[in-house]
């Protein structure tokens, strides 16, 4: 039946422009911007990766600041900064040669089983099966398996399917084409069956549960925190913070931070905002306030904008930049946010 889902996969496949290279370092590339976001969404950062970086060489000579600023917007930036100490891996200890195996691939830092296959695949041709969410999905309708995926013991039964379904003399084409079934026509809801080349093999439509399939164990919730920050104008200029390498946002610049978990008083915040202002008579004049949502934490923050008429006072890591310059620094979607609110009030 894997037959008919290649066919399938040749007419109907969307045309990507990683589907059209055996670079493996243009399909690592891919697969990372990929794990992140939709294709459409993915699309843009893709091509403006492969032209700013069209080697790999090319993107470990690069700072890392390059980096991040090219990946700001995605989100969970250490892959970001991963990829570019594998690229720089690569070039220092490898001679520039992408690792060309599974085994070799999954050694590097930030490659896991996932990247490690799809490369091996796309790129070399090798029968490793890619395990993603949509393989997921269609396996355990195909296979009517209610193991939950994210279980350890799910993991292996998908594993052992995956690997049992792929067509061992084109890998690359059976792993694209099932994935491509998952994101076109088995899609989380509502999945196309008339147009599904397994439809009638397929165990979930036969007994009608496509809506109940695949299982998945329920998450932690996320943890509530509150930010606030101070926005400080002062005659052109602002000041602002590199975020450590052990926190959310590692590496990206972020305006003065009040305080970073509980709630405080406004009496509390004015208090905190008088130890990086010398106390003048006017109190900051602006505020925006927004409900930020990531995987883990929702975020309720609220900045403070204190323009021109007070006295600074900041420590030393804290850098005063130009406010037309800004855009020029990474920079995490928060602050980005607070940015467009910003410069729409001043226009
Ligand atoms: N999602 C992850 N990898 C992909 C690929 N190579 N093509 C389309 N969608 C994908």
């Amino acid at each position: 039946m894997w037959l008919e889902l290649t066919k399938w996969y040749e007419i109907n496949k969307r045309d990507l422009p990683w589907r059209h290279t055996n670079d493996p370092y243009l399909i690592w590339l891919s697969e990372i911007i990929l794990q992140q976001t939709r294709v459409e969404q993915g699309l843009p950062y893709y091509l403006k990766f492969v032209n700013t970086f069209p080697t790999v060489k090319k993107l470990a000579k690069s700072s890392e600041g390059e980096v991040m600023k090219l990946w700001q917007g995605l989100g969970y930036y250490s892959r970001a900064i991963n990829m570019h100490r594998t690229a720089k891996f690569i070039c220092d200890e490898l001679n520039g040669l992408f690792p060309s195996t599974y085994d070799t691939l999954i050694s590097l830092k930030g490659i896991g089983p996932y990247t490690a296959s799809a490369v091996a695949s796309f790129a070399f041709n090798e029968a490793k099966a890619v395990l993603d969410g949509n393989v997921f999905r269609v396996l355990s309708r195909v296979f009517g398996v209610s193991t939950p995926i994210n279980s350890v013991e799910g993991k292996k039964i998908f594993n052992q399917l995956a690997n049992e379904a792929l067509n061992k003399k084109n890998p690359a084409k059976h792993n694209q084409a099932i994935m491509e079934l998952g994101a076109l026509v088995c899609k989380p809801r509502l999945p196309l069956c008339n147009e599904c080349p397994l439809m009638s093999r397929c165990e979930a439509f036969n007994s009608n549960i496509q809506d109940k399939l695949p299982v998945k164990i329920a998450k932690r919730k996320p943890i509530t925190r509150y930010i606030n920050y101070l926005f400080i104008i002062d005659s052109g200029y602002t000041y602002v913070k590199k975020r450590d390498k052990t926190s959310i946002w590692k590496n990206l610049y972020e305006p003065i931070v009040l305080s970073s978990n509980e709630q405080i008083t406004y009496g509390e915040v004015m208090e905190k905002i008088t130890k990086h202002l010398n106390p003048g008579k006017k109190k900051p004049s602006n505020i925006f306030e927004t409900k930020h949502q990531l995987t883990h934490q929702t975020i309720y923050a609220s900045f403070w904008v204190a323009e021109n008429t007070h006295e600074v006072r900041v420590s030393q890591d804290i850098e005063k930049i130009k406010l037309d310059d800004l855009h020029l620094l990474p920079i995490h979607r928060l602050f980005d946010k607070f940015l467009q609110f910003y410069t729409l009030q001043l226009k």
